[in-house]
């Protein structure tokens, strides 16, 4: 299939882009795409193309842009129930930890998804990935961590690999056992550290060697929060994690700088996420290192919280930036990359070019999927995203509807 009549072609071509780099779109006019098999085969100039290739079956872009379609690289897609009410409770005055702390906020989403069986959580999971494929995700990364149990986290990660085989949604996943502290080890936080180091993170490996054959290890994730895990109870669980082989992530600097960030670089993590009160000692550590600083706008913006993530000094220490939704019931159940891109325009002060870039090849980076998606360069995944509009600056200007035309999976059209 030959995509012809492009405004604008956005590559992103060239890999993750670090610090100043930020923002290089790769931006082509007068260009073409040839999709073969699912792969990118060829671009290049439209004139050539479509003279090389006359029989080729062509799909006309209506000089609209095309770009790579966006990776959503942290999501808590696979949840039961909501928290309207805890919404309006935060309107009313309470803060998201006093609810936590008063048996809410994450506890309350673990009640609803324990009592929900594989059917139940696919379900409730199937309108989200309907939506974020409307926006233009191809490719998410999504989380367990509302059971903190077993079989109940093994049960979320089944519901991920049935929801990945049977729709065009591609879904990475991520055991976050340890999100909260469990009911059952309130008073024994330590005694919770322990079972997941001693046997959850063991189950689950021989788990998924069981029922994903073949497929690598999903990440191991930890929310390192004054409310959850404190920086030594990450370590614990993240280098037991390494040492049985998973890729690492990090919840870290939501609400409190307790060193997460500097952690997940200095253990090699893929990415840290949040980093919203990183002090500028664990950015200069973050953005010494290849882990991708993820950042989450929607999540402060869910909480009406004004304080963001200092996304220009990670860019200015050179750091690896990238964006998500954090989709979840709690804190951000948004669905859509746009709006991300739109926040991160005004609260992260990035660029459209910046925040399409963080949206796309360093999103791929954030679950070590760069080498395949997240940009449109020869030999790679055709995962391509043509918007309704012809100047790529209105992602990020216009926020509040959806930009998203048609959405191309391996190179099938799906929406
Ligand atoms: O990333 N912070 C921890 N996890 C989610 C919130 C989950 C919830 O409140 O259910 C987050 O914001
Ligand atoms: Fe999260």
């Amino acid at each position: 299939m030959l995509i012809h009549n492009i405004s604008q072609l956005l590559t992103l071509a060239g890999g993750p882009q670090r610090g100043a780099e930020l923002g290089s779109l790769g931006l082509l006019s007068h260009a073409a795409v040839l999709v073969r098999g699912g792969i990118i085969e060829t671009i290049g100039p439209e004139n050539i193309l479509l003279q090389t290739y006359p029989n080729e079956p062509r799909f006309d872009a209506g000089g609209r842009v095309v770009m790579p379609a966006f990776v959503d690289p942290h999501t808590h897609l696979v949840w039961a129930g909501d928290r309207a009410a805890e919404f309006e409770l935060r309107l009313q005055g309470k803060t998201y930890q006093e609810i936590a702390a008063s048996g809410g906020g994450i506890r309350s989403t673990v009640r609803a998804t324990r009592a929900a069986s594989v059917e139940e959580l696919k379900a409730q999971a199937r309108p989200r990935i309907q939506a974020m494929l409307r926006h233009g995700t191809a490719t998410a990364e999504a989380k367990t961590g509302y059971a903190l149990q077993h079989p109940g986290e093994l049960n979320q990660l089944q519901a991920l690999l049935e929801l990945d085989a049977e729709q065009d949604l591609e879904i990475l996943p991520t055991y976050l056992g340890a999100h909260d502290i469990p009911p059952e080890f309130e008073d024994n936080p330590d005694g919770y550290v322990d079972l997941l180091c001693t046997q959850m993170l063991p189950e689950v490996r021989e788990w998924w060697q069981a029922h994903a054959p073949g497929r690598p290890l999903p990440f191991v994730d930890v929310f390192c929060e004054t409310i959850a895990f404190n920086l030594e109870q990450a370590r614990r669980i993240l280098e037991t994690a390494r040492g049985l082989g998973f890729p690492l992530k990090i919840h870290a600097d939501e609400f409190d700088n307790l060193g997460g960030a500097a952690l997940a670089a200095q253990l090699g993590a893929v990415s840290a996420d949040h980093l919203v009160k990183t002090s500028p000692q664990d950015i200069a550590v973050l953005a010494a290192s290849q882990t991708v600083a993820v950042s989450l706008p929607c999540t402060p913006f869910g909480l009406a919280d004004p304080h963001y993530t200092p996304a220009r000094q990670i860019l200015e220490a050179g750091g690896l930036l990238a964006l998500a939704t954090d989709l979840n019931p709690g804190t951000a159940w948004c669905e859509s990359m746009q709006f991300v891109i739109a926040l991160a325009c005004r609260y992260l002060r990035l660029t459209p070019a910046q925040a399409i870039a963080a949206a796309t090849i360093n999103a791929a980076a954030a679950i070590g999927q760069a080498e395949r998606i997240g940009s449109l360069e020869p030999g790679k995944q055709a995962d391509l995203l043509i918007l309704t509009v012809s100047d790529y600056r209105h992602l990020g200007y216009r926020f509040g509807g959806n930009l998203a035309a048609h959405l191309f999976k391996r190179g099938e059209l799906i929406y």
